[in-house]
């Protein structure tokens, strides 16, 4: 099976929505950040403050470079998007699903974690959130598939991404 690469921005359900669609489809589930987390051997907001976001951005392609054809889901940062090499591997390894949730939604699921991201800390996040969706949007549009991302349960939101898949 090709890999399943989920993209979107953050707070769009990428890791939670990625592990229930793995189970769905019964193969493993990989995120990105985790990986970096591993490989770096701190948290993401740390990594952020001592290395920077240019040297995040070197780690998360390398990531994606060296990882093989193995059949799975890939929950990703939401903004791996940004270079374009990046879309190479996602080719290379299968599809892209973007997960479209409407920016009001995302602030409103944020509100709690906004201080666990590190491109969310200015006075007003909100705002930050905004200009980033609005820059971003059309990277994620070249995703190879784009699936709706509302308040329903999250085995609703895989089984769509299944569904979505399937008729790609
Ligand atoms: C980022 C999103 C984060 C993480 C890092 C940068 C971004 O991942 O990779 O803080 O640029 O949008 P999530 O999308 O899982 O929050």
């Amino acid at each position: 099976m090709e890999s399943v690469i989920l993209i979107g921005m953050m707070g769009s359900g990428k890791s939670t929505v990625g592990r229930a669609l793995a189970d769905l489809l019964g193969v493993p589930f990989q995120d990105t950040d985790m990986m970096l987390e591993h490989r770096l051997g701190r948290p993401i907001p740390q990594l952020f403050e001592l290395y920077g976001e240019e040297a995040f951005r070197y780690h998360e392609t390398s990531i994606l470079k060296n990882m093989d054809l193995e059949g799975r889901v890939l929950a990703t940062g939401g903004g791996i998007v940004l270079r374009p090499e990046n879309w190479v591997e996602f080719a290379r390894l299968g599809r892209s699903v973007f997960l479209d949730v409407p920016v009001e939604l995302l602030e409103a699921r944020l509100d709690q974690s906004s201080r666990k991201r590190p491109l969310l800390q200015t006075d007003n996040w909100e705002t930050k959130l905004r200009d980033l969706y609005a820059s971003r949007r059309p990277l994620y549009e070249q995703a190879d598939v784009r699936v709706e991302v509302d308040e329903q349960p999250i085995e609703v939101i895989a089984e769509r991404i299944r569904v979505a898949l399937d008729g790609h």
